[in-house]
């Protein structure tokens, strides 16, 4: 292959950070995939609407076959956002061959196995990096680096909106809307921000992370999830003259009675190394029978940070393509072998 064509479905928050990185970092990506990237089309809802960017003549589009059908799109990249129209479109580009780079959680945590399916019959790549905790690489570690482990625990702030909010709560003693509408406007919100504030978001990223590291299906019905919806500025501040900060922590573990995982604030001592991840720091402790306790930290949401992790998937897909390798790593999670909640 000479080039690698890039089909980018969507061009918000993370959209938009793909399209900068993949473009301002152009000569550099280029010498390590060894072919150039290139965006051939972006569909979005309204192309009239100003991205801030200077784009070219027809580069927008409202139609999804300009994307699914063009031979010369090798990758498509889902930064929709929502369910069904997703899954629709990230089904049909890989019954058509293309490898897929999604940062959609929502989409990942209820239809992974489909999607793995999908994407190990037409032997394409299906990667999500970005899916948890934006720009921290946790999945590829996770799948790879740490494999060999038999993971016990993991201990994550993993939604980057709810931390932001704390930290402006507990600093600036915000109110829970003030401090949520600022999140929204810094772009780290769902655009139905109840999945973050919730625990929804940080449920879902969690059965990703975990099924991955416990190598079995983890299903959102079976984390226990309490958001920070009832968590005030008072609250906070009561905690602090003890010594202790309020983090939604999200958990994960495996024991002899099986897999406990749930998501819920917590309150931790001011010298735990979590309760200095403020802002929209997100952080994952790792602890495996091998290694020890591993902790991986760095934003958890944004533009730039999230388009990282997506840019670093489409280089993988690209190499991938031009080795004639697609789809050979495979994931053997997403099978349901031994969750046994703990009834929480
Ligand atoms: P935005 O809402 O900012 O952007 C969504 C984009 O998709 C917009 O460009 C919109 O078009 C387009 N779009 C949505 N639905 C359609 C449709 N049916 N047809 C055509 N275009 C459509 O979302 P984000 O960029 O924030 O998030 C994208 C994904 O990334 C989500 O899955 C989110 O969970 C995930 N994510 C987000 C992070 C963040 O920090 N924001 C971090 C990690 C993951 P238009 O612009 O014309 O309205
Ligand atoms: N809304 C999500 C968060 C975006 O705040 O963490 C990153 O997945």
């Amino acid at each position: 292959k000479k080039e690698i064509g890039v089909g980018l479905l969507g061009m918000g928050t993370v959209g938009r950070g793909v399209y900068r990185i993949l473009t301002d970092n152009r000569a550099g990506i280029e010498e390590k995939v060894g072919v150039p990237i290139k965006i051939k089309k972006i569909l979005v809802r309204d192309p009239a609407k100003d991205r801030g960017l200077a784009l070219s003549e027809g580069l927008l589009t409202t139609n999804v076959n300009e994307l699914l059908d063009d031979p010369e799109i090798d990758i498509i990249v889902e930064v929709l956002g929502g369910v069904d129209q997703a899954l629709e479109y990230a089904l049909s580009a890989l019954g058509k061959g293309k490898s897929l780079v999604t940062a959609n959680k929502d989409m990942i945590a209820l239809h992974g196995k489909k999607l793995f399916a999908a994407a190990d019959a037409n032997s394409r790549d299906l990667f999500f990096e970005a899916s948890v905790a934006g720009g921290i690489p946790i999945i590829t570690p996770l799948k790879e680096c740490l494999a060999a482990n038999r993971i016990t625990q993991l201990i994550g702030i993993i939604n980057g909106t709810t931390n932001y909010m704390l930290s402006r709560m507990s600093k600036e003693g915000l109110g829970f809307q003030e401090a949520l509408c600022e999140a929204q406007s810094l772009g780290y919100a769902e655009a139905d921000p109840s999945s973050d504030v919730e625990g929804y978001d940080a449920a879902r990223k969690l059965t990703i992370l975990a099924s991955i590291a416990f190598n079995t299906r983890l299903r959102l019905d079976q984390v226990f999830v309490e958001g920070i919806t009832r968590v005030t500025a008072e609250d906070i501040a009561y905690a602090a003259n003890l010594n202790y900060t309020v983090k939604l922590l999200a958990i994960a573990r495996e024991s002899s009675d099986g897999i406990e995982a749930r998501v819920h604030p917590a309150l931790l001592p001011k010298n735990h190394p979590l309760a200095a991840v403020n802002d929209v720091y997100n952080a994952i402790f790792v602890t495996g029978d091998a290694v020890g306790d591993v902790m991986f930290f760095g934003r958890g949401a944004g533009e730039l940070p999230t388009a990282s992790a997506v840019a670093a998937d489409v280089m993988s897909a690209a190499r991938n393509l031009v080795n004639n390798v697609p789809g050979m790593i495979g994931c053997t999670c997403f099978e349901e072998k031994r969750v046994k909640p703990m009834g929480l």
